[in-house]
């Protein structure tokens, strides 16, 4: 049951310094727009995952005139994670005191969902988007799932390398019987995951909202009716053409549709909100039914897009998951108010105010209210 008790922060955005402990339940992060409430779900978020959520726009983490920043958290398990990041180097990971080669072993020790604007990409942006979803869910329940995937991007790289360089069939063809093997094996996995996910989806969206002709479907990134290897001896003059692999698991998608249609064209934001909502949740409650690991939930913003009585079910959804929640928003009264009529304990929990940069925790935590 990871969650985090304790963060550092330096130099990370807005927040100069920060150290602060948390608690297991539930944490509410107040203050005015451009206080820093958003910095500080990235900064768990980058201990986390080894990267910030605000990757679209590029802006650097560090903060300004600074030339380094590093977040530690210390989970309630005693493993220690650490990230830093220079001006001049890459990210450099520790887990434990150890140097770690890749950010995987930060995700595996810490499970994230995080719940921002960005999260209506699941419905609006491309299938990336979902197939990283997927994948996610996939990584943290299925530990084969990780090496397949890493050793498959590899022998696609070197395909589509060759590709580019217009090389003859004979070279190709010994990439493609690995090729072959393991676009096989991640769509195994893939589908077994959303076997048991795509019930517990509907569940937890039938607690939610009511949303007739809602369909997920998974395309797994080849034509049904073909066997990855016919596919690509098929598609061989084509991706000679364009100089890449144009059919495989690289390609997979849950398409969301609502009467055949996108859903994003379809449902209003709000809707859409309480969808990837949903979407998370879900693949929070799979991860605690088949690993006992809970999340930790990171919800930037908890009002936006939503009413009173929508915010509730959200939280109330949350309060069961019984995972480490991180709420922020700009109003107090009202995020207390939700939190209070969706079954969190007040006593356990954490109200922290955010002021240019500065983080506090609230001497009268919930009580106040
Ligand atoms: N690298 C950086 N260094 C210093 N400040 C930054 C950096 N990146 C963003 N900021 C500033 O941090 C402030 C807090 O942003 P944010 O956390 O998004 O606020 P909130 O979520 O509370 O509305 C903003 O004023 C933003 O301009
Ligand atoms: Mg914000």
């Amino acid at each position: 049951m990871p969650s985090i008790r304790q963060l550092q922060i330096t130099s990370f955005r807005n927040i100069s310094e920060a150290k602060l402990d948390f608690a297991p339940d539930l944490n509410l992060i107040t203050g005015e727009n451009g206080s820093g409430k958003s910095s500080l779900l990235e900064a768990i978020h980058y201990a986390g995952l080894g990267r910030s959520f605000r990757n679209i726009r590029q802006t650097p983490v560090i903060q300004h005139n600074k030339d380094y920043c590093a977040v530690y958290c210390q989970l309630n398990n005693d493993n220690y994670l650490g990230i830093s990041k220079s001006n001049k180097g890459a990210n450099e990971i520790r887990v434990n005191g150890k140097k770690a080669s890749t950010s995987a072993k930060l995700a595996r020790l810490l499970p994230l969902q995080l719940f921002n604007a960005e999260a209506f990409q699941l419905l609006e942006g491309g299938p990336k988007a979902r197939r990283q979803f997927i994948d996610w869910g996939v990584f943290h329940v299925e530990h084969r799932f990780y090496d397949a995937w890493r050793n498959f991007k590899r022998c696609l790289q070197n395909r589509n390398t060759l590709l580019r360089k217009q090389a003859r069939t004979t070279e190709i063809a010994p990439w493609d019987q690995e090729f072959c093997r393991l676009a096989e094996q991640i769509d195994d996995l893939r589908r077994s995951y959303l076997e048991i996910y795509l019930p517990e989806l509907a569940h937890t969206i039938s607690r939610l909202v009511q949303l007739d002709g809602l369909e997920f479907q998974y395309s797994r990134g080849w034509k049904s009716e073909c066997s990855i290897r016919e596919t690509i001896e098929r598609s061989w003059g084509r991706d000679h053409i364009v100089g890449h692999t144009t059919a495989g698991p690289h390609r997979a998608d849950l398409k969301i549709k609502i009467d055949s249609q996108p859903a994003s064209a379809i449902l209003s934001r709000g809707q859409q909100k309480l969808v990837v909502s949903a979407m998370k949740l879900a693949q929070g409650a799979q991860l605690a039914n088949l690993s006992g690991n809970t999340c930790v939930y990171l919800i930037d913003d908890l009002p936006a897009e939503l009413d009173r009585k929508n915010r509730q079910k959200v939280c109330a959804v949350l309060h069961d998951l019984g995972g480490q929640v991180f709420i922020t928003g700009t109003e107090e009264t009202e995020l207390i108010d939700t939190l209070q009529t969706s079954g969190f304990d007040a006593t356990e929990s954490k109200l922290f105010h955010v002021k240019h940069g500065k983080i506090e925790a609230s001497e009268a935590g919930l009580k106040s209210a």
